[in-house]
């Protein structure tokens, strides 16, 4: 596969984007494990004993998935905005939260027993999300899990003053969900089951895979 380089800094784009529109993502109000990641997470909770390694990639403040996460597991938790990464510490005092990009964060091999990331990857630039894939095979034990949101449709873009907030740009970049069907498989994972999950007047793809 080839792609363009990107000449934007997207990476900035996005982190700025969300040290912005953090309250307007998730409010403090509405941290109470109500969002649809939960009944995700909650259906790989029981594969694995209480003590064993999570990693949430892209956690954002942490709710609802890391701190579910947290009640069993050993969790660390990795975001690229500060403002998120900093509500987060608040909410989960019990994980290691990680300010940092996914696409270079070291990720040491078989060293977790889960990784998720929802909603995080289709922020990365496409021609990153391979190796990142490859990288999170890596670092699962043998035996564990990989749950993620990704696209659903191919498309890259951004939108200005995002969620309301004025000044906050977003950028997405995701391929559709044969891409990553075959990504995932090719970075050396087994995927168990897909599910398009609808959002709007479109939706993404839910993926749950295990490594061999
Ligand atoms: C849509 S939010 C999802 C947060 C949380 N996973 C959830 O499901 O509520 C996406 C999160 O990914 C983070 N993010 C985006 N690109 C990232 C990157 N390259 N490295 C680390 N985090 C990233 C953002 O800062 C943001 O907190």
């Amino acid at each position: 596969m080839s792609f363009q380089r990107c000449e934007l800094d997207y990476k900035k784009i996005v982190r700025d984007g969300y040290n912005k529109v953090s309250h307007e993502y998730y409010g403090d109000s509405s941290c109470d494990l109500n969002k649809g990641s939960i009944e995700w997470v909650k259906e790989i909770m029981d594969r694995f004993p209480a003590g064993s390694r999570a990693l949430d990639l892209g956690c954002g403040c942490g709710m609802p998935a890391t701190r579910l996460l947290a009640e069993k597991f050993e969790v660390t938790g990795v975001d690229i905005s500060e403002v998120q990464i900093e509500r987060a510490r608040e909410y989960v005092p019990n994980v290691k939260f990680i300010q940092a990009d996914i696409a270079e964060y070291n990720l040491l091999e078989e060293n977790f027993d889960i990784i998720v990331s929802f909603y995080t990857i289709i922020h990365i630039p496409l021609e990153e999300q391979f190796d990142l894939f490859k990288r999170i095979a890596g670092a699962l034990k043998p035996g564990g899990l990989f749950m993620a949101i990704v696209g659903y449709t191919a498309w890259t873009g951004t939108e200005v003053n995002w969620l309301g907030v004025e000044g906050a740009t977003m950028f997405w970049s995701h391929e559709d969900r044969d891409t990553y069907i075959k990504w995932i498989t090719d970075a050396g994972l087994f995927i168990e089951w897909d599910r398009f999950i609808p959002e709007g007047d479109s939706g993404h793809t839910l993926i749950l895979a295990h490594k061999p």
